[in-house]
Parts: structure tokens; sequence; C-alpha cells
């Protein structure tokens, strides 16, 4: 009998599967529920390696769901602050919540999905890995890989649905949660965007991508928009505090992009875009440079203004900083570039 897709997938997992902090070895029992949820929240859109020291700093410091579920929000958000994509971290104490409330997550992919913040991938994942229900797990190493080994040629992401029925067709009753990471672990070193390595890659006498001659042409993707860009001024205000300068902080507002997080004060880029950044700065104020950030929709080009000279008086809500311990405030990318931008020119 011809071994399946799904044993030579495993046989090469038993073998070199990455020791990641959120994993048990193959074929062991699985990890706590709540660590797998966390890795797969923190791993959607985000490497490995940027995860790692967040997993690390979060499980230590809320070892359980239950943990989690008790902090403000303040601190998980400041926590997160570097990972991106805040909004997960908005929807994890809400989760955490709901779980604990319930006594611990639920084992099904169907009821998984039912708590805030779980998408179709990540209810997927936690029930093939945590449970080891069979669940169909697809991120994007998955849709490279199963793209390539059947040679799907419509292009992404038009193809999800037939990627998704070649990914169901090979997953095993068993060993659901090995098999999903053991495709992204091939995904991620194997087959990877720019290389494929095929004379590695446990599966290649049965890629039909590689039989038809150049599996790196795949998948196909839709041609993308082009990025727009915005512009926009951060207010650095800084005063001599009792125990050295501060400088002004605020809580962004609502819910939408970096919000309820700390950040400097500014002028509003994410409702104008409008080349607001190039405007004169008047008065005691004075340019420190231009910090630049790419956000999933846009790129932004964030201009940093230093109040020179007197205390500038800040308007509405916030607190004074410390300004040496800036980088625990938890800013997230944007702002900690600007704060780095404006002290490195003390330095
Ligand atoms: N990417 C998303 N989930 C992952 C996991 N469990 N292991 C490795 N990479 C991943």
């Amino acid at each position: 009998m011809t071994a399946t897709i799904s044993d030579m997938l495993l046989d090469w997992y038993d073998a070199h599967a990455r020791p990641l902090p959120w994993r048990s070895p193959p074929g062991t029992t699985p990890p706590d529920p709540y660590r797998v949820w966390l890795a797969e929240v923190m791993l959607q859109q985000t490497t490995t390696a940027a995860v790692a020291p967040y997993f690390t700093k979060f499980t230590q410091t809320w070892p359980t769901v239950e943990d989690l579920a008790a902090a403000s929000e303040e601190d998980v958000m400041a926590a997160w602050a570097g990972l991106g994509y805040y909004s997960r971290a908005r929807n994890l104490v809400k989760c955490a919540a709901e779980v604990a409330t319930r006594g611990g997550f639920p084992e099904t992919e169907a009821e998984l999905r039912k708590l805030p913040g779980l998408g179709a991938y990540t209810a997927a994942a936690v029930a093939a890995i945590a449970f080891g229900q069979r669940a169909v797990v697809v991120d994007a190493n998955v849709e490279r890989v199963v793209s390539r080994l059947f040679a799907i040629r419509e292009p992404l992401p038009g193809s999800r649905p037939l990627i998704r029925e070649a990914t169901d067709s090979i997953t095993p009753d068993e060993r659901a949660g090995d098999f999903a990471q053991a495709m992204m672990d091939l995904g991620a070193t194997i087959c990877t965007a720019r290389d494929a390595r095929c004379l590695l890659c446990p599966l290649s006498i049965r890629c039909e991508g590689r039989a038809q001659g150049n599996p790196l042409e795949l998948p196909v993707k839709a041609k993308k928009k082009a990025k727009p860009s915005r512009t926009g001024t951060a207010f650095w205000i800084e005063r001599d505090g009792p125990d050295g300068a501060q400088v002004w902080l605020v809580k962004r507002p609502g819910t939408g992009l970096l919000g309820a997080m700390r950040a400097l004060p500014d002028d509003g880029w994410s409702a104008r875009g409008d080349g607001h950044g190039e405007a004169p700065l008047s008065g005691a104020w004075k340019g420190a440079g231009v910090v630049r950030h790419g956000f999933t929709h846009f790129d932004i080009e964030l201009g940093v203004a230093v109040h020179a000279g007197g205390a500038a008086q800040p308007e509405g809500e916030g607190q004074w900083w410390p300004v040496e311990t800036i980088e625990d405030a938890g800013l997230p990318t944007l702002f900690a570039k600007a704060a780095r931008l404006v002290l490195s020119a003390r330095d």
C-alpha cells in the first residue's frame, strides 16, 4: 500500500518539528488549550520569531486563562505593543473572560468559533492542536504548500475554496494537530515563498507543481492595488517632573486602528490623510524628522514635532510618562519609532 501524503508528512514532522514554546513534541499529549489559543492568536499575520518573546512574556505574566481574564485591558494592550493588529489584543481579554466564566475552552471547532476573536483559522487550529479534533487548518503557509502540491493555478484569493477542499482531502483523522503544524513547518522551512527546496521535501514525489516544472510560480496571486499613503504629525510635549523629564501620552479612542493604545498626541492623520504632515509648524514647535510605518491598508509618514522651550499645555485626557521608561509605555510601533527619533537626536 502506498503511503498517504499525511503519513509522509507526519514521518517528516516526527524528525524535524520545530521546537516552539507553545508546542508539545510530535505524538505527545497536546499543550494546555490556553497556550495553544494564545499562540495561534499571536501567530496570525506574525512570524514565529516575532511571536516567541511575546508568548513567553504573556505566559509568565498570565499563566492561566483565568489570570488573563482578570488582567486590565490597559496592561494587556501595553504588553501587546509592537505585535500589531491590536484588535487581537482587545478580543483577547474578552475571550479569556468568557472562557474563564464557562470553566474552560470548548473542544469543538463550531463552539470555539463562537468565542470573541476566534475566526475560522483560529477555531480550526485550536480544535486540532489542543483537542486532537479533525479540522482543516489553512493559513498562508498551508495555502502555498497546497497550491504547489496540487498545482492550483487559479489566483488567490479566489482559489481559497479549492485550497480548502484540497487540504481537507489530505487531512488525516488522527493527529490532525500535528498534521496542521507539519504543514506550517514545511511552508516555513522548505516550501517557502522565495524558495522551493524540493530535494529536502518529504512530499516532492507527490507534488504536482514540481512535476509540472516550476513550483515557485505558485501560488498565483491576484494583482494588489497600490497601498495609499498618509501623512500626519505627532507631538512630543515634555516637562520636568519631580523625578526627571516626562512626556505627555494620550490613550487613543475607540476600537479602530490602534484604538485603546497609549500614544503620542497627533493631528488625526487616521481621519484626514490629506498631506497634513506637510503643514508648517508654528511658534515653539520644531520638526524632529519623519518616521515611516506600513499598516495593512496604508503607509504613513509621520512628522514628529517637539515643543521647544516652555511647557506646552496639553489638551484633553492623558498622562505624564517618565521619558526614561518610555520603552515600557506600550507604545505601538509607529509611536515607538517617533519616540526613538526624538530621543536618538539627544544621544
Ligand atoms: N503559525 C501559526 N500557527 C503555528 C504553529 N502552531 N506553529 C508554527 N507556526 C504557526
